[in-house]
């Protein structure tokens, strides 16, 4: 079987870390499996990791489902006790119009990909009605706040809860949440002394990035941790120089090459034997 997201917190409860890396296909997807993450995120930061795009918002819900099928066949081939819990990202405008639209677009995830949650941004009134209404449809939400990325044109990519008002915004927003039925929380780019009071008053396990070490769990974007995007965040730092190790390698197969010697030049082929 593979983990489902109340697993998540049973985790929690036995005081065991938890591990989310995100995927974007087949080959990234069996990767994190094979490295054994408790759950993978096909996250909207493909759009910028994959798609090539400067921000998450462009990509679109028909794109998240086709990645995320590719995502679901990488883990296929792991036993299922060891299939980790395959969550995928709404992208934006999915689900910020109106609840139905919002059970629309994450049912479409949970009937035409093999994840079994969804994850969304943000904690005002109308994106907790969408909670609610998802949560009462069947439909296991990852809640985010902090840094969300897909509000950037109005945050930036800057830390959030700087100041003791932020901050107690930031404790209601994740309280609301969990009221509101999300079986996990991701905190993003926040002071980790704030996280470790969430990871302390929260039930729901409080999954960090850029959040300091006393998160129940971390996520992290794969590409980041191996180097392999041009420029990781600063919160983020690579684990190998995947990039400048992958080029090198190519280089030096590139250089390898041998050329053909010119026409006319060339030896003469061996006589074919005639039987
Ligand atoms: O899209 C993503 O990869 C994410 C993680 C950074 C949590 O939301």
């Amino acid at each position: 079987m593979p983990l489902r997201p109340a697993d998540l917190a049973s985790r929690k409860q036995a005081g065991l870390p938890i591990s989310v890396l995100t995927a974007w296909d087949a080959l990234s997807a069996a990767l994190v499996t094979e490295a054994g993450a408790d759950a993978v995120l096909v996250g909207d930061s493909l759009a910028m990791v994959v798609l090539g795009h400067s921000t998450t918002l462009p990509v679109t819900l028909d794109e998240m489902l086709h990645h995320c099928r590719a995502a679901g066949r990488g883990m296929a081939g792991a036993t299922q006790a060891q299939q980790p819990l395959l969550i995928c990202d709404l992208p934006f405008l999915s689900y910020q119009c109106s609840p139905d639209e919002a059970v629309a677009a994450a049912g479409r995830v949970l009937k035409e990909t093999p994840a079994a949650a969804v994850k969304l941004e943000g904690a005002e009134p109308e994106t907790l009605a969408v909670i609610d209404r998802l949560v009462r449809s069947g439909i296991p939400v990852m809640g985010h706040v902090g840094l969300t990325p897909q509000s950037v044109h109005q945050m930036g990519y800057r830390r959030q809860g700087n100041t003791v008002a932020s901050q107690e915004a930031l404790k209601r927003q994740a309280l609301a949440l969990q009221d509101v039925g999300c079986f996990a929380l991701v905190v993003e780019h926040i002071p980790a002394a704030l996280a470790g009071e969430l990871q302390q008053s929260l039930t729901i396990p409080v999954i960090g990035i850029g959040a300091g070490d006393l998160c129940d769990g971390q996520v992290r974007v794969t590409a980041d941790l191996l180097g392999l995007t041009s420029r990781q965040p600063p919160f983020s730092p690579p684990l190998i120089q995947g990039r400048a190790l992958g080029a090198e390698a190519l280089r030096r197969w590139i250089a390898g090459l041998d050329h053909p010697a010119a026409p006319g030049t060339r030896p003469a082929a061996p006589a074919t034997p005639h039987c």
